[in-house]
């Protein structure tokens, strides 16, 4: 979405809408006093009879205001101050936005009355994204981008930051929302080719026949039972100083039935939405590059997709994934852990200074935090608190799960190094990353399974259903700050 910035007297704009901001108590922010005393006080009477909510979500649509240029003047409700909130701001937009995008609209106009850099890059990339739907394939649209995004509160480092989150968390959700006709592993890595070359990072993708040669045969088992080929891609992003590189890494499985271990309908009906770590890894790839930070990062993805074919993996293999650790197969659906084995220890061979792996990889983590919370679990206290750090100056949720030691005796197997499940379902999002943690070495890792985040089955007040886009600005922000 195009987005820029523009100077003067917001009620002199002649633009489709212009969102303004009223929070408890009627008290207006930003550009909301200036049109509210050019149209003589229009917005603070309307707000005193209790025609307009001022709760966050709420948008209330004002038509032929006096002295106001905007064709529509929308009052976003700004809820009990919580404007200095990155995650509440974000609502307070992205609901103006999505409230917006009803139907076509080619010049939108925010003023949050916010100065906070940090709180401002969360609310244009919100505001960006309530406008963005998951309605790819319906003619009639749902959800109409708009022609350009005016930002009226001055911050120039913030618009900058806030559009390039923003997009490339625009690039996440379309990966997301795309069905796994369109996106399997080679259309994926396909895109991954195009953003390289749009945004100039280097780019290495490897097939079936490399993958092979690598010894990678615990994803390659993983996608044996499909008629897609593998592929995992490597995107470097160089920067300008000299230091180990930040590794993050996604799993890209682009459709999970399950495999043998097959899924009931219900559980696989969204199974596209595997993909979202690989989708949040090229859309940060995506920011980093067009943001020029300082510091390199290297971009890894595994893609696969999980099936049932003739090929297909089965209970009781064993594996030998690239690292040489040996892996007893209990349960082909425990088959993100498997890709991202092999990409890990890819992704050691880089030296990184650390690793940050996202994956959609356990429902026991939506079990333990919900559909709203990203679950982080460490090898490393010390990064994983820079993490949580980044996350909360985004506003997005994460949250850690503890890794005592003990959780590594359920991994044991009786004929291999280990098995890809633990002992009963108890635990299972740290017994997966107690698993991915055998393939990390001494690098310092934070593993962050978004499995309940990624995907919204229902569309919130803030944004469409579908692929949310999820930290891609906490990635952004732990890279520009490393
Ligand atoms: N992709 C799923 C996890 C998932 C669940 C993602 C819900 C998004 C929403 C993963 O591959 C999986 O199937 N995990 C199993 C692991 C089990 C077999 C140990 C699970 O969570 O049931
Ligand atoms: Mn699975
Ligand atoms: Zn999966």
């Amino acid at each position: 979405m195009k987005i820029s910035t523009v100077v003067g007297n917001a009620s002199r704009m002649d633009v489709d809408a212009l969102v303004v901001v009223a929070g408890e108590g009627g008290k207006l922010v930003g550009a909301g006093q200036e049109v509210d005393a050019a149209s003589g006080g229009s917005i603070q009477r309307l707000l005193a009879n209790g025609e307009i909510s001022t709760k966050v979500g709420k948008s209330t649509l004002l038509y032929h205001l006096p002295g106001v240029a905007a064709k529509c003047v929308v009052v976003a409700g700004g809820g009990d101050g919580g404007n200095e909130k990155p995650g509440v701001v974000s609502r307070i937009a992205g609901s103006a936005a999505k409230r917006l995008s009803d139907r076509k609209r080619a010049t939108v106009a925010f003023s949050i009355g916010c100065q906070d850099t940090d709180v401002l890059v969360s609310a244009i990339a919100a505001a960006i994204n309530g406008a963005s739907g998951q309605d790819l394939f319906r003619s009639e649209k749902n959800i109409n981008p708009f022609g350009e995004l005016l930002w009226l509160d001055q911050n120039p480092v913030a618009l900058r930051i806030g559009s390039a989150v923003g997009n490339s968390m625009l690039l996440a959700r379309e990966l997301v929302n795309l069905p796994p006709n369109y996106i399997y592993p080679e259309t994926f890595a396909r895109r991954a080719a195009e953003v390289a070359l749009s945004s100039g990072l280097e780019l290495e993708i490897w097939d079936e026949l490399r993958l092979r040669r690598e010894r990678c045969d615990s994803l390659l088992s993983v996608a044996a039972g499909s008629t897609r080929p593998p592929r995992l891609v490597v995107l470097r992003y160089r920067g300008k100083k000299q230091s180990r590189p930040l590794a993050i890494v996604g799993k890209g499985v682009t459709f999970d039935s399950g495999g043998l271990s097959i899924k009931p309908t219900e559980s696989m009906v969204t199974m596209k939405c595997d993909m979202a770590g690989a989708a949040t890894v090229l859309a940060t790839m995506q920011a980093v590059a067009t943001l020029e930070l300082d510091n390199p990062v290297i971009g890894l993805v595994g893609l696969v997709e999980n099936m049932l074919g003739g090929g297909a993996y089965k209970l009781g293999d064993v594996l030998t994934a690239r690292s040489g650790k040996t892996i007893e197969v209990l349960n082909t659906d425990a088959e993100g852990r498997l890709v991202l084995a092999d990409v890990l220890d890819v992704a050691c061979q880089d030296q990184p200074a650390a690793i940050i792996d996202l994956a959609t990889l356990t429902g026991a983590c939506v079990v333990a935090l919900g559909t709203d919370v990203a679950g982080a679990m460490t090898n490393n206290e010390e990064l994983q608190n820079r993490v949580l750090g980044a996350a909360k100056a985004c506003g997005e949720l994460v949250w850690p799960l503890p890794m005592f030691a003990h959780f590594d005796e359920q991994i044991q197997s009786q004929v291999a190094d280990i098995k890809n499940i633990g002992d009963g379902r108890w635990g299972g999002a740290i017994t997966a990353a107690k698993f991915l943690e055998q393939f990390v070495g001494n690098t310092p890792w934070v593993h962050l399974d978004i499995a309940g985040p990624a995907f919204n089955d229902k569309p919130k007040s803030h944004q469409d259903a579908g692929g949310t886009g999820c930290l891609v600005n906490t990635l952004v922000k732990l890279i520009s700050t490393w």
